[in-house]
C-alpha cells in the first residue's frame, strides 16, 4: 500500500479541510453554561436575602436596587425585564447548543442508558443526569423567565411570597431548584474537567461539586421555606405590597423625597436632602 493510499484511508488527508465549527460551538456551549451558573449563584444569594435578620426589608432593598429606585428616584421595572431578557437569550443559546448532544430518538437513548448502567462509569451517569435535568429546565426556566420578564413589578417580599404560596407555585420552584442545582453542579464539574480549568484531581473536583450542590440546595430549600411561610401568613392580604417600617439614614437619603416622609420627619432628614 502506497503512503498516499494509507493517508486517504485513515482520513488524515481531510485534516486540513476539517471544520472548526464543532469546536467553536463547544466553546460557546461551555461559555454560556458558565455565565448561567455564575448568574444562578448570584441570583440564589439575592433571593436568599429573605433569610437574613429583617429579611423582608433586606429583600425589599435588593429588589428596589435592581429596579434603579435608589439611583433614579423611582422604580424602573423594565430594567429587570432587560436583565431577564438577556438571561433568556443566553439560556436559549445554551439550550440550542445542548440539543446537538441529546440522544436522537428512543433507540439512542436506550443504548446510552444501558451502556451507562453496564459500565457503572460515574461521569457518564452524571452526563445522563445532566440531560434529564436540562430537559426539565427547558420548560421550568422558560416559564420562570417569562414571568420575570412580563411582570417585573411583582417581585418583592410579599409579591414573591404570594406567588409561591397563594398562587400555588411552590411545587414548581421545588422542581426547578432540584433541577437547576443538579444541572449547574454537574455542568461546572464537566467544564472544569473538559477544559482543565483547575489544577486538581477528578476526585477532588467531584467532592467540590457535591459540596457546592449540597450548599446551594440547602440554601435554596431554606429560602423556599421562608417564602412559603411569609406567603402563608400573608394569605389573607394577597396583593398588598411590602413597605419597610425603617431604613438606615443613608438609604433614606437616596429614596425619592415623596416616599417615607413620616420616617424622614422622625429622623429630621430635610426633604431637600432626599432625591
Ligand atoms: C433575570 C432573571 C430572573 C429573575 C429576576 C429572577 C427572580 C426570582 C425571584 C424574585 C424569585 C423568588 C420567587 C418569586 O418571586 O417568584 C426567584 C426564585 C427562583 N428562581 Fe429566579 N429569577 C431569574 C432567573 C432565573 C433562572 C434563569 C433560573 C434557573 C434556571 C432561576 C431559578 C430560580 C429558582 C430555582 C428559584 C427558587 C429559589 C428558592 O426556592 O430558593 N431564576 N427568582
Amino acid at each position: 500500500m502506497s503512503d498516499s493510499i494509507f493517508i486517504i484511508q485513515s482520513g488524515l488527508a481531510e485534516g486540513r479541510r476539517k471544520s472548526r465549527l464543532p469546536g467553536l460551538l463547544d466553546i460557546m456551549q461551555s461559555a454560556s453554561g458558565l455565565v448561567l451558573a455564575l448568574f444562578m449563584w448570584g441570583h440564589m444569594f439575592f433571593v436568599a436575602s429573605i433569610l437574613l435578620p429583617q429579611g423582608e426589608t433586606i429583600m425589599w432593598i435588593v429588589t428596589r436596587f435592581f429596579e434603579g429606585y435608589f439611583f433614579f428616584g423611582r422604580s424602573i421595572h423594565w430594567l429587570v425585564s432587560c436583565v431577564a431578557a438577556f438571561v433568556a437569550l443566553v439560556f436559549v443559546t445554551h439550550a440550542l447548543l445542548a440539543v446537538r448532544k441529546f440522544p436522537a430518538g428512543y433507540r439512542q437513548f436506550r443504548a446510552i442508558r444501558s451502556h451507562t448502567r453496564a459500565m457503572r462509569h460515574e461521569d457518564s451517569t452524571l452526563w445522563i443526569w445532566q440531560v434529564y435535568t436540562g430537559f426539565l429546565l427547558f420548560f421550568l426556566a422558560s416559564a420562570h423567565l417569562y414571568q420575570m420578564m412580563i411582570w417585573p413589578q411583582n417581585i418583592g417580599p410579599y409579591a414573591s411570597s404570594d406567588r409561591v404560596w397563594s398562587d400555588g407555585l411552590w411545587p414548581f420552584y421545588l422542581a426547578m431548584l432540584l433541577a437547576v442545582e443538579l444541572h449547574a453542579g454537574i455542568g461546572l464539574y464537566r467544564l472544569a474537567v473538559k477544559w482543565d480549568l483547575l489544577p486538581a484531581s477528578r476526585v477532588f473536583l467531584k467532592r467540590l461539586k457535591w459540596a457546592l450542590t449540597a450548599f446551594f440546595l440547602i440554601l435554596g430549600l431554606a429560602t423556599l421555606g421562608a417564602y412559603m411561610k411569609i406567603g402563608y401568613e400573608h394569605r389573607y392580604q394577597v396583593g398588598e405590597r411590602y413597605t419597610p417600617e425603617t431604613l438606615p439614614d443613608w438609604l433614606l437619603r437616596l429614596a425619592p423625597a415623596e416616599d417615607f416622609q413620616e420616617l424622614r420627619r422622625m429622623r429630621t432628614i430635610p426633604a431637600e436632602e432626599a432625591r
